[in-house]
């Protein structure tokens, strides 16, 4: 069977690589239609050797569509998703609108994808990019000896937020090398050879939004609202792919050799761990462009008996979002 795609917020950074990803991967797509704003509207996205032009989304109609995928913001997919479901698709949602709705499963294709199919709104979540990447790591220890907290720390790339993002770094850059002042505009601080521990809003609790993403996603995609996760999550000036600290205490004990045989045969993880200089994954010479998630600094907790620390790296637009959302796409074809 080939089915009609549609990929809300082509024009995007997430998007492009939405539909960079559908080519590469060959999904068996009879027809793919980008779509974006009004402003967008006529103009030309890449798909695989063809350009393809852009259609409003305000005036395309759904009928039709077999899989949309949507990376335009969470205010667009809650208007938008429940109409193209209703008018028979299943959509595969980046946006955070639908991750804690008890009937929107929340999936990372290596870890739970048999909850692809309890969908009974026809909506399918793809969990944040910082989560995702974590859980590609963390799923097998958790099924193997049982996770009982989590102390992780984020360094993210600026293209978690969007082109504004990878445009405001680069310029900010360009413009400090030049001895020009500058004015913060997408982030909250200049970014360009800085760093900003504020990502989203911030919340009741003194954790901000995209930290306790970590909290909820985490415990809905392991099936395990007992798992305690304590995170901080910061911006850095990297344009593409996320790091992260994490220490993990498990129930059962489990060595860090032992996690980094688990892992070598763990699927979408890659163990580059040698110490030895550069014997450990970057955004810049591992995850930037490439699919896999990198795991490397896996030693022994020196403070804790059940503990394990690991450094994980991977692109957050590739399987920390659009990556991910085509393997879903994938895991829905496959039903036929
Ligand atoms: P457009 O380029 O027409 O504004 P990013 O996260 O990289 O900023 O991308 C956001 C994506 O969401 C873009 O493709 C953008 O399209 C799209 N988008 C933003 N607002 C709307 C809207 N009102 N209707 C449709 N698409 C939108």
């Amino acid at each position: 069977k080939q089915f009609k795609v549609a990929v809300v917020g082509a024009t995007g950074a997430v998007g492009e690589t939405m539909l960079a990803i559908l080519a590469e991967r060959k999904f068996p797509a009879s027809e793919v239609v980008a779509l974006a704003s009004e402003r967008s509207a006529g103009g030309y996205v890449q798909f695989g050797n063809d350009e393809i032009m852009v259609r409003d989304l305000a005036t395309f109609d759904p009928a039709g569509v077999d899989i949309a995928l949507f990376s335009a913001g969470g205010s667009i997919s809650k208007e938008y998703a429940p109409k193209y479901a209703a008018a028979g698709a299943v959509v595969i949602d980046n946006s955070s609108a639908f991750r804690y709705d008890d009937d929107v499963p929340l999936v990372v294709s290596e870890v739970n994808p048999e909850q692809v199919k309890n969908r009974p709104r026809g909506i399918i979540a793809n969990p944040n990019c910082s989560t995702m990447q974590m859980l590609v790591a963390l799923g097998p220890i958790h099924r193997k000896v049982g996770i009982e907290r989590i102390n992780v720390a984020t360094y993210q790339s600026v293209s978690g937020a969007g082109r504004s993002g990878l445009e405001e770094l680069g310029k900010q850059t360009a413009a400090l090398l030049n001895f020009q002042e500058i004015q913060p505009e997408r982030f909250q601080a200049q970014i360009a050879f800085n760093l900003i521990p504020h990502i989203d809003d911030f919340l009741d609790n003194g954790f901000t939004k995209e930290e306790m993403k970590l909290v909820w996603e985490t415990r809905k995609i392991l099936g395990d609202d007992s798992i305690q996760v304590n995170p901080t999550a910061v911006r850095v000036p990297v344009f593409y792919g996320h790091s992260e600290a994490v220490n993990v205490e498990t129930r059962e004990k489990i060595t860090a050799d032992e996690v980094r045989a688990l892992l070598q045969t763990a699927p979408g993880v890659e163990v580059v761990d040698e110490r030895k200089p550069g014997g450990y994954p970057t955004p810049v010479s591992h995850a930037s462009g490439r699919d896999p998630v990198f795991v490397g600094r896996i030693r022994d907790d020196i403070s804790h008996p059940r503990g394990v620390n690991l450094w994980i790296v991977a692109d957050n637009i590739r399987k920390g979002a659009a990556l991910n959302a085509v393997q879903v796409a994938e895991l829905v074809a496959a039903e036929g």
